[in-house]
């Protein structure tokens, strides 16, 4: 139950940000056809992304608004959208405070104390009375507007170090009257809110408010003061609590890259809600029905279809990292805000494609040129499917991305396309894409003398070098960091030398953090804005030099160079990429050129 709302399950989408909405922040078709779909899926409750109540609160530049009537009416078709799928829609209420930059809001900064932001590295004013007075206001109205647009209830984002967030930690919120100091000050905001939008709507429209349980900040807000909060938060009759951690200084906690664990952050909201009794709503990596079951022990999950028909999201952060420019977009699901337009278009001529090799892009592109009619083979002779992305799913912590391709694998077959283990031979197809794949990172250090093997050499065989004792690993990008961690787990004595001021300087930082903790954890050493040769202990033989660049393949270009003997024509390329960003850009080329792919025009014939 969520006050006096029963909920179809307890399977929950939190806020996530999309940056699909229009500029001047009204709700689009394709918000509405996304959060439909995630209600067609099985979703009983789905909190929208974080609505802005105030313009100096905008946080993405396409941010949905709710600080006006004119936004009422595109609002109400986003409620409808879900509520026609049978999904319970939530509007989430929220103000970015000091986290977000003057370029996007337009107006000065504001929070409850001027202390900086090391993200956006921006210096916030501090609120006045009145001002703070107004910015309640604003939550109270944009409430009431959410009502009239026909949403169920209201989430008040309480979380992530935003404006509400903001004065409830001690690490943000250094005022000396009655907004800061004591916790009953800190609190006054949010449940200034609180009463707020009961006064306007009624003590049972339901409200929920989401915390962050632990900031990771000095001074920030921990569990106990959390289960504090929530206790003033149940007293004061809000219905439901949303457990989340961090702010934008810990956003590698908030929001967590594959090689953390599943479930991290789900013991704090089983605190809070043995604490309060009330219903919670936890994250933190969840993605196993099986994962939630153990959390809601004794609890009754309605689960729809078979886990094995999920196409599991493989932790990347690229969502994450590309709300704001250009929009979320997913490499396992690029269907992702193109819901409504994503339907395949029945090829007018059907053509026999022939796919040489595997990767992320070519399971993609071959799904959707097999729906749209096309006869689809892929050609795959190595040892393993899904291209750079088969590689890193032998990277410890990074296994759960085979079942990724799994699933890729199985959707494909589904579809109709076959994988043969043979080379494409001329004749039996129309149509042949090869891949290609970047060239490894060009460590520095190296010269070409030296250098024995490359990264990808590594992560293809890594038992290859087992017995290496020591290895030198020259590189700044995540293949080769992960190569490092590969060859350290097989026991080898690693140096990682980055020519960076940072490791896997490419990758979302995320993975920065879990590939230290792997290296560091196996012994092996790292060196970062190294120019020279390996400093320390002199390198004992045998020594393994691991560096980017390979002489083999001066086109940057492996899967071309690795085929010189098929002489066969080569009509397209599809992209293969080892760094999650770059991968998603290869799996949206390759999507298009399915979608435009149709044999020859035949001549009309003559009468
Ligand atoms: C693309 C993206 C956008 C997000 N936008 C929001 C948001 O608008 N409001 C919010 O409260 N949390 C937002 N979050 C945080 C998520 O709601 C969630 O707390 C976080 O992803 C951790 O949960 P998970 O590991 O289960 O995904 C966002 C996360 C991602 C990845
Ligand atoms: S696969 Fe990556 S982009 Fe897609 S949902 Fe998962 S983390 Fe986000």
């Amino acid at each position: 139950m969520l006050g006096r709302l029963r909920l179809p399950n307890r399977f929950t989408i939190p806020g996530l940000t999309t940056n699909y909405a229009t500029p001047d922040g009204f709700v689009t078709d394709a918000l509405c056809a996304y959060l439909a779909a995630r209600a067609r899926g099985g979703f009983g409750l789905i909190v929208t992304e974080n609505l802005g109540v105030h313009p100096s609160g905008r946080v993405m530049p396409r941010m949905v608004m709710i600080d006006d009537d004119r936004y009422v009416p595109g609002l109400a078709r986003l409620a409808s959208a879900v509520t026609r799928e049978g999904g319970i829609v939530i509007g989430q209420l929220s103000h970015a405070g000091r986290q977000t930059k003057s370029r996007i809001t337009g107006f000065p900064l504001v929070a409850p104390s001027a202390i900086p932001c090391p993200i956006n590295r921006e210096t916030p004013r501090a609120l006045a009375v009145d001002e703070i007075r107004e910015l309640e206001q604003a939550f109270v109205s944009a409430a009431v507007r959410l009502a009239a647009a026909g949403f169920d209830g209201v989430e008040i984002h309480g979380a992530h170090g935003y404006l509400v967030g903001a004065f409830l930690s001690r690490y943000s919120n250094r005022r000396d009257d009655a907004f800061g100091g004591s916790l009953d000050n800190r609190l006054r905001f949010l449940l200034d809110i609180v009463d707020g939008i009961q006064r306007a709507l009624g003590r049972d429209f339901p409200l929920i408010v989401r915390l962050s349980a632990r900031e990771f900040v000095p001074d920030g807000l921990d569990l106990p003061e959390a289960i504090e909060i929530a206790r003033r938060l149940r007293d004061r009759g809000v219905h439901a609590l949303s457990v989340s951690v961090g702010v934008y200084e810990s956003f590698n906690k908030l929001s967590m890259v594959s090689g953390e664990p599943e479930g991290q952050w789900l013991p704090l909201a089983a605190a809070i809600r043995s604490a309060t009794g009330l219903p919670t709503i936890g994250v933190g990596r969840v993605k196993r029905a099986r994962v939630a079951e153990e959390a809601l022990a004794g609890g009754q999950i309605d689960r729809d279809g078979e886990e094995s028909r999920i196409l599991w999201c493989f932790g990347c952060n690229v969502c994450l990292g590309r709300t704001a420019r250009p929009e979320t977009i997913c490499p396992v699901n690029p269907a992702v805000g193109r819901e409504a337009t994503f339907a395949p278009v029945p090829a007018a001529r059907p053509v026999r494609l022939a796919i040489r090799g595997t990767s992320v892009s070519a399971l993609t592109a071959a799904w959707v040129a097999a729906r749209r009619g096309h006869a689809v083979t892929i050609h795959e002779l190595g040892p393993v499917l899904g291209g750079l992305q088969g590689l890193r799913a032998r990277v410890p912590g990074q296994e759960e991305i085979a079942e990724t391709i799994e699933a890729l694998v199985g959707r494909a077959t589904e579809a109709g396309v076959k994988i043969v283990r043979a080379e494409p031979r001329p004749g039996e197809h129309d149509v042949l894409w090869m891949i290609r794949r970047p060239a490894p990172a060009r460590g520095n250090g190296g010269t070409a003398a030296e250098r024995t093997v490359t990264s990808y050499d590594v992560l293809a065989s890594p038992g290859d070098f087992a017995g290496a004792g020591r290895a030198v690993v020259l590189g700044d990008d995540l293949a080769s960091t992960e190569a490092a961690l590969l060859l350290a787990e097989a026991g080898v004595g690693v140096e990682l030398r980055s020519p960076a001021r940072d490791i896997a300087v490419d990758a979302h930082p995320g993975f920065r953090d879990v590939a230290r903790r792997g290296l560091g954890r196996r012994g092996a050493t790292i060196v970062t804005g190294a120019n020279d040769e390996p400093t320390g202990a002199p390198v004992p033989e045998p020594a393994l030099l691991v560096a980017g660049g390979d002489p083999r393949f001066p086109d940057g270009d492996l899967g071309r160079s690795e085929a010189p003997e098929l002489s066969l024509k080569v009509d397209d390329y599809l992209g293969d990429a080892y760094e999650p960003g770059r991968l998603t850009a290869t799996v949206y080329e390759a999507v298009a050129r399915a979608a435009a792919l149709d044999g020859p025009a035949r001549a009309t014939p003559e009468r």
